[in-house]
């Protein structure tokens, strides 16, 4: 087991959004979190990372588990370029392995050594980044939220692939998103409604 989440409820200005939320991830399983707009897919995956507390529940993570997220639009410095915010992000844990950022990089058909600020990327670019820098420390639990927004067909493709191969190697991956991601074979699929999560 490398996460559990149980009886999660919160609550945001009165109005109930996680009712009681319970889930149990395991090593190399794919899983899809799918729910409408406002459903609570981001605050799920903030509550996981003690970016916020929920009201009542627990948050139970395995000693051995890194986390490596994506959560709605991430944010970068945005005056100064790709290679120098992913290094920084990299060296708060001291783990920047250049040549996989590389390798990311370029399976994306992101320049390493751009010199454009990120503020000037595309949206499309900078969700690729933002794809990039939550697995580019090898962690064994990744957090994808809606990480298809704004990818082209190619990089769609690319994603899928890279995906597959997380799993390969023996990861987790955890995918919230509106949309059904038919082409991608997951173990579980839930579905969040009215704040619950409901094997769908
Ligand atoms: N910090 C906050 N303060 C008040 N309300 C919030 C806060 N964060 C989220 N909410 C509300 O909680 C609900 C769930 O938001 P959340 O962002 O988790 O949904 P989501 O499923 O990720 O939606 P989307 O598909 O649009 O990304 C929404 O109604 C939102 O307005
Ligand atoms: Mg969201």
């Amino acid at each position: 087991m490398l996460l559990e989440l149980k009886n999660i409820q919160k609550t945001f200005k009165k109005q109930s959004i996680l009712e009681d939320i319970n889930l149990l991830v395991h090593k190399e399983e794919l899983i899809h979190i799918i729910g409408s707009n406002g459903s609570g897919k981001s605050t799920i995956f903030k509550i996981i990372c003690d970016i916020m507390e929920p009201d009542i529940g627990e948050v139970i993570i395995n000693e051995q588990t890194q986390i490596g997220a994506l959560i709605e639009n991430p944010s970068f410095i945005e005056d100064t370029n790709v290679k120098r915010n992913l290094r920084f992000l990299g060296s708060i844990k001291k783990q920047y392995n250049e040549s996989l950022v590389k390798q990311l990089m370029q399976r994306f058909e992101l320049d390493y050594d751009s010199r454009v600020k990120l503020g000037k990327y595309s949206v499309g670019m900078r969700q690729k980044v933002g794809i990039i820098q939550a697995i580019m420390e090898n962690q064994n639990l990744i957090l994808l939220d809606e990480p298809t927004r704004g990818l082209d067909k190619k990089s769609l493709i690319e994603l899928k692939q890279v995906i597959s191969e997380l799993i390969a190697e023996k990861k987790t991956v955890v995918i919230a998103s509106h949309d059904n991601l038919s082409e991608l074979k997951f173990d579980t699929r839930y579905m969040l409604e009215e704040g619950r999560l409901q094997l769908n």
